[in-house]
């Protein structure tokens, strides 16, 4: 009963701006599967971008519908899924999506971070207006969400190109 290994959708976690969205995509063209991006079904269902979505419902409006669409898609074979940087606070999509699917952790070091954040200030509320030792702490607290029961990939010295080739092989499909 349920899906097999080989049809059960893949799910990227990860800090916010470690790639999940962009190697997922590519992951998805390699591996001919369909690509979804919660955060941005998120924009769809609201019509509009994330910090209006923050600011104008907050933070727990948000997230339940995080828990939701990471619901749906999750149980549906042949995704790859990347999820927000904060979807696994919620204890329960942890359990979704380790109930489902295969999970891959996609993790990047605290220095090699840093270096991006140049490109990420605007659509993240949760970094915005944050000095950079509470965004180190955040960093680093997330952390623990992130590393129960996963296969960690560490893709500070890949191009998005060779993080999803990476990926790839190792789950050998
Ligand atoms: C969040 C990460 C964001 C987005 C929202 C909250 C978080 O996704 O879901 O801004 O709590 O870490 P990315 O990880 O894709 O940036």
């Amino acid at each position: 009963f349920g899906l097999s290994i080989r049809e059960k959708s893949i799910v990227c976690i990860g800090f916010m701006g470690v790639g999940k969205t962009t190697v997922g995509k590519l992951l998805a063209q390699k591996l001919y599967r369909n690509f979804v991006d919660i955060d941005a079904e998120i924009e769809k269902e609201f019509a509009m971008p994330i910090p209006q979505i923050f600011e104008h419902y907050g933070e727990q409006v948000f997230r339940a519908k995080e828990k939701e669409l990471i619901e749906k898609y999750s149980q549906q074979p042949l995704n790859i899924i990347s999820v927000g940087g904060g979807a696994f606070l919620q204890k329960e999509i942890q359990d979704i999506c380790m109930n489902n699917c295969i999970v891959l952790f996609l993790d990047i070091s605290w220095e090699s971070w840093k270096d991006r954040i140049h490109i990420l200030t605007d659509n993240r509320p949760l970094l915005k207006g944050r000095s950079l030792e509470d965004i180190k702490s955040l960093f680093l607290e997330r952390q623990n969400s992130y590393s129960l029961n996963h296969s960690k990939f560490q893709i500070d010295n890949f191009k998005a190109e060779e993080a999803a080739d990476y990926l790839a092989d190792a789950l050998k499909l």
